[in-house]
């Protein structure tokens, strides 16, 4: 692995120094990388000093540098997992024999597709957030949502790298149009709905570190599974700073239940809204409008692209190479339930080829309920009987076999009448979203809390919850 040289403008373990050609095209970028940063990144505390962590470089220890930062002056690098040696093909058609190290012309396009659609999302969370550090409910949240910020950046930077190294002029011409859509803009909008959705309380901001930063755990370690090595060891690296998302997302729902559940105990009505807090049916709501909205991010149940992205080894299962021993799924099927047009479900088969999102959404789910099960000890702990929940996977569908069809939180098909009668039990309603959006008060006091969210377990690499982890400019 060649080591990092910080003479480079980019830091980065991909030989940049010896591709003069490919580092002038990315150093183009780099300034239109900036202006997009500047314009839809991080809109608070863009020019203070931020208690990040950089990559500097794949060794173990050398991705995770903690220091004070100017966000504008973070080293956004371009960073590989190292390659492993004698590595094979994992899944598909071709299971077994040697990975590519460049993009064969056959899976050019749906190669290019796959890393546009992935590199989309990265940009779009951060302009997603970008207004959310003026509400922070303490130094130590806006210090994580901009390490979420700078690292999705990064990724950004992954996946443009990818472009520009393999896919010629018209993978400069996509790096380019990263930067030119914008979340939720009618005219150029970001390629996935979830990215589009407004994110406009920290609720919805741990909800969505919860749900869509896990999607993106299972989309990249798919992609960690592909024939396309520089793919591979690009998603890998990916996954390492995508963990810190998930833990960002679920502890921070965790406390905002937490102290739903003391204010639910010292309130004589058992309501948390009397005292200040967030009541357990609305987080029941956010929970079930982001899972939900996530659910449709792993596409279509039958999907004949996903079969043929599989056959051909583009990705593959979670953990195709170690928890699979049949890596051609070619002889398997997979029941599937779908709506009929009297009103009821009925299973059906399809090859398991054709189900590969749906097997990948599986692993999803599973890995959600995780933390439902820690949530709801918190619950216990507290001495409440009330419980949270996933809604089934049909509910509030707009992709694949639900979307045209109504279902209650068990997935039983209801009529569209009892959705209308019953939407605002399960969704958030505006009344809700005004209600959690009056609670966002600014708290950007070192070691103080918001009331409706308790206090972190822990600070940062060792810091407690009083550490200056934003310096804020006198
Ligand atoms: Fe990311
Ligand atoms: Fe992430």
């Amino acid at each position: 692995m060649s080591a990092i040289d910080y003479s480079d403008r980019i830091p980065n373990n991909v030989n940049l120094a010896g591709d003069r050609r490919l580092r002038r095209a990315l150093e183009k970028w780099q300034p239109m990388f900036l202006d997009w940063w500047r314009s839809v990144g991080p809109q608070v505390w863009s020019n203070d000093e931020i208690y990040l962590r950089t990559a500097i470089s794949a060794e173990p220890g050398g991705w995770a540098n903690f220091g004070h930062v100017r966000m504008p002056d973070y080293r956004w690098g371009i960073f590989m997992a190292a390659p492993e040696t004698d590595r094979v093909i994992p899944g598909g058609d071709d299971a077994g024999k040697a990975v590519w190290h460049d993009v064969p012309g056959e899976h050019r396009n749906a190669l290019k597709r796959i890393i546009v659609v992935q590199a989309d999302t990265e940009p779009a969370s951060v302009e997603q957030q970008r207004w959310l550090a003026a509400t922070a409910p303490s130094l130590y949240d806006a210090r994580n949502l901009f390490q979420v910020n700078v690292e999705e950046a990064r990724h950004l930077w992954a996946m443009v790298y990818l472009l520009h190294a393999h896919f010629g002029r018209d993978g400069r011409d996509e790096a380019d149009e990263l930067l030119e859509r914008r979340s939720g803009d009618p005219d150029k909008p970001r390629i996935l709905d979830a990215f589009n959705q407004p994110c406009a309380d920290w609720m919805s901001f741990f909800c969505f570190t919860m749900f869509a930063d896990r999607d993106g755990k299972y989309q990249l370690a798919s992609l960690a599974e592909s024939a396309f090595d520089p793919l591979s060891r690009t998603t890998r690296f990916m996954l390492t700073e995508e963990a810190h998302h998930l833990f960002v997302g679920d502890t921070g729902l965790d406390r905002i239940i937490a102290r739903s559940a003391e204010l639910t105990r010292v309130d004589p009505a058992g309501d948390a809204r009397n005292q200040g807090g967030i009541d357990l049916p609305t987080i029941q709501k956010w929970i079930n409008y982001w899972f939900s909205y996530c659910l449709d991010l792993f596409g279509s149940e039958v999907s004949t692209n996903a079969a043929d992205a599989f056959a051909a080894g583009l990705k593959a299962r979670f953990k195709e190479a170690a928890n699979y021993t049949d890596h051609d799924a070619k002889n398997e099927i997979r029941e599937l339930q779908r709506p009929t047009a009297t009103g009821g479900l009925e299973t059906f088969e399809v090859p398991l080829r054709l189900a590969m999102n749906e097997v990948l959404r599986d692993d999803y789910i599973t890995d959600c309920d995780k933390s439902l099960v820690r949530w709801n000890k918190t619950l216990a702990d507290a001495g409440l009987s009330d419980r949270l929940r996933l809604p089934n996977r049909r509910f509030f569908r707009r992709q694949g076999l639900y979307a045209d069809a109504a279902f209650d939180l068990d997935g039983r098909p209801i009529t569209a009448a009892e959705w209308d009668a019953r939407v605002d039990d399960w969704l958030p309603t505006d009344a809700d979203k005004a209600y959690v959006e009056s609670l966002m008060v600014p708290v950007h006091e070192p070691g103080k809390v918001a009331h409706w969210i308790a206090p972190p377990r822990r600070g940062i690499h060792g810091h407690d919850l009083s550490y200056d982890y934003v310096r804020a400019e006198a």
